[in-house]
C-alpha cells in the first residue's frame, strides 16, 4: 500500500484532472445520420468473437444522451474530457465525402464541453477504422497512412481551434498485436508480419499526421497514447529474464524507441526475422517527429516466464475482474523509467482504472475496490511527480461502464454505473469519491497551495 498523499501535495497548479471514454464503446447509434460501418461493427457480428455476443450498436446511446452526459461530466467536476472521434461517422468510407451530421454531433460535443468549463482531449483513432478502408487493405497497406493524415487535417480544420490536445492513436500496439497478431480484437487477423507491417504504418501515419497539422497552423498540443506496464520476470532465471526483455522489447520499447530515438530496437528486428515490417527512406525521421506530450495508459504490470503456462494468482496481489493484477506502484516505476530513458515530453496518463463486479443496493454502488484502485493510482503519480518526472495530468478510465471490446458489457470500467436498459446513470461511490477529491484539489489551488489531503 501507498503511503498516503500528505499536504505537501506534488501536484502542480496547472495539472489537469479528467475522465475518459472512447466513441465505438459509448455512442451506439452505428448507423444512423449517415455513419459508416467500422472493423469493430463487423467484427462483433462474427460469431466467437465478443464473450457475451454483444455489440456497439446501443452501446450507452451517448450519441442521444449528449447534453445529459456532458452535464454529468461536468458535475464531477473534472477539468479535462477525454474522448474519441469516430472516423466512420465524419468520413463513412475513410476516404470520399465527408458527413456534416457526424462533424456536428463532435461540434455540439466540444463546444458543449467547452459551454460547461471542461477542456477537449481528442483522440482521433481509438481504433474504430472505417470498414471500407479495411477492405482495401486496411492498416497493413501503405495507402491508409495518407488517409489517417487526410482525416486528422479534416478534423483539426473543424475542432482543432477549440480542442486542448489530439491524440493521433490510441495504444498502436493493441491495434497491431491483439488485431493482426493474436486476433482477439478487430479485424481478428492472426498474422505476425502484418502485424508488423500495422505497427509501422501506424507509428508513421502519427509522424505524418503532426507534421501536416503543423503545416496547416494547428492550434492544439500533439501526441499519441501507449499503453505500457513494467515487466517483469516470474523466476530469476536466465530464461526468464531474456524473455521479459524480449516482450519488454515488442510491448514497449518498439514503440518508444522509434518515437524517441528513431529505429526499432535491434534485438527485436532480429527476433522478428522476415516478419520485420518494411520500412522505406526517411519513414524512421517522420516517426521521430517530436511530440508536445507523451499519453500513457497504465492498468497493471506484466509477468514473464519461459515456462508456459503459469499462473500470477497467488502472488498476492488483488486481481480485478479483468484478471489483472492491482500494482500501482508499477506506475511510479514505469514513469520514471520513461523519464530516465527517453528524452519524453511532459506525459500524462490518459487512461487509468479497473473493473470491478458492482452490485447495486438501493441505487447505489460501494465500489470500495475501485474507489482505492483510483486513489492509489493517483498516489503513484504524486510519487512519480516527487521524483521529477513531468506530469500533466491523469485521466480515469472510465466515465461510464460500457462496451469493453471482446468482453462486452460484462466488464464494468466506469465510475458511473450504466443500466443498458434503461440507460439509466447512476454515480458509484468512487464517483462520488473523485468529484470531492477534485473539489478539494480546487480549493486548495484557491489557497494559492496545491494543498491535497485524504487520498
Ligand atoms: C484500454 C483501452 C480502453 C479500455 C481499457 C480498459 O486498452 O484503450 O478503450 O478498453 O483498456
Amino acid at each position: 500500500m501507498l503511503a498516503p498523499l500528505d499536504k505537501n501535495s506534488p501536484f502542480p497548479k496547472g495539472f489537469v484532472w479528467g475522465v475518459a471514454t472512447s466513441a465505438f464503446q459509448i455512442e451506439g447509434a452505428a448507423a444512423e445520420d449517415g455513419k459508416g460501418p467500422s472493423i469493430w461493427d463487423d467484427f462483433c457480428r462474427r460469431p466467437g468473437t465478443i464473450a457475451d455476443r454483444s455489440h456497439g450498436e446501443r452501446a450507452c446511446d451517448h450519441y442521444h444522451r449528449l447534453e445529459n452526459d456532458l452535464d454529468l461530466i461536468a458535475d464531477l467536476g473534472v477539468d479535462a474530457y477525454r474522448f474519441s472521434v469516430s472516423w466512420p461517422r465524419v468520413r463513412p468510407g475513410g476516404d470520399g465525402a465527408w458527413n456534416e451530421k457526424g462533424l456536428d454531433f463532435y461540434e455540439r460535443l466540444v463546444d458543449g464541453l467547452l459551454a460547461r468549463g471542461v477542456k477537449p482531449y481528442l483522440t482521433l483513432n481509438h481504433w474504430d477504422l472505417p470498414s471500407e478502408l479495411h477492405a482495401k487493405g486496411g492498416w497493413a497497406h501503405r495507402d491508409t497512412v495518407h488517409r489517417f493524415v487526410e482525416y486528422a487535417c479534416g478534423i483539426d480544420k473543424r475542432l482543432g481551434d477549440r480542442v486542448s490536445t489530439i491524440t493521433t492513436h490510441n495504444e498502436p500496439w493493441v491495434i497491431a498485436t491483439l488485431g493482426h497478431e493474436t486476433g482477439i480484437f478487430a479485424p481478428g487477423i492472426k498474422n505476425r508480419a502484418v502485424a508488423m507491417q500495422v505497427s509501422h504504418h501506424l507509428l508513421l501515419s502519427h509522424g505524418l499526421a503532426l507534421q501536416a497539422l503543423r503545416a496547416q497552423g494547428c492550434k492544439s498540443r500533439l501526441g499519441i497514447v501507449l499503453n505500457l506496464s513494467p515487466t517483469l520476470p516470474v523466476n530469476d532465471t536466465e530464461a526468464d529474464h531474456a524473455k521479459t526483455r524480449l516482450e519488454d522489447g515488442r510491448s514497449s520499447r518498439w514503440y518508444l524507441d522509434p518515437l524517441f530515438r528513431g529505429s526499432y530496437p535491434a534485438d527485436v528486428l532480429e527476433h522478428l526475422g522476415a516478419d520485420a515490417p518494411k520500412v522505406e527512406g526517411g519513414d524512421m525521421a517522420h516517426i521521430a517527429v517530436p511530440m508536445d506530450f507523451l499519453g500513457i495508459n497504465y492498468y497493471t504490470r506484466a509477468m514473464v516466464s519461459a515456462a508456459e503456462p503459469f499462473e500470477v494468482s497467488d502472488s498476492g496481489y488483488e486481481l480485478t475482474d479483468m484478471g489483472w493484477e492491482v500494482y500501482p506502484e508499477g506506475l511510479t516505476d514505469l514513469l520514471v523509467r520513461l523519464h530516465e530513458d527517453y528524452p519524453v515530453p511532459p506525459m500524462y496518463v490518459k487512461e487509468n482504472g479497473a473493473a470491478f463486479k458492482d452490485v447495486m443496493v438501493n441505487g447505489q454502488v460501494h465500489d470500495e475496490q475501485r474507489r482505492s484502485y483510483i486513489a492509489n493510482h493517483i498516489a503513484a503519480v504524486g510519487n512519480a511527480l516527487r521524483r521529477g518526472v513531468r506530469m500533466e495530468g491523469y485521466m480515469v478510465w472510465s466515465l461510464l461502464d460500457n462496451f469493453e471490446w471482446a468482453s462486452g458489457y460484462e466488464k464494468r470500467f466506469g465510475i458511473v454505473h450504466v443500466d443498458y436498459e434503461s440507460q439509466r446513470r447512476t454515480l458509484k461511490d468512487s464517483a462520488m469519491w473523485y468529484r470531492d477529491f477534485l473539489q478539494r484539489q480546487k480549493a486548495a489551488r484557491g489557497l494559492g497551495a496545491a494543498q491535497l489531503t485524504g487520498v
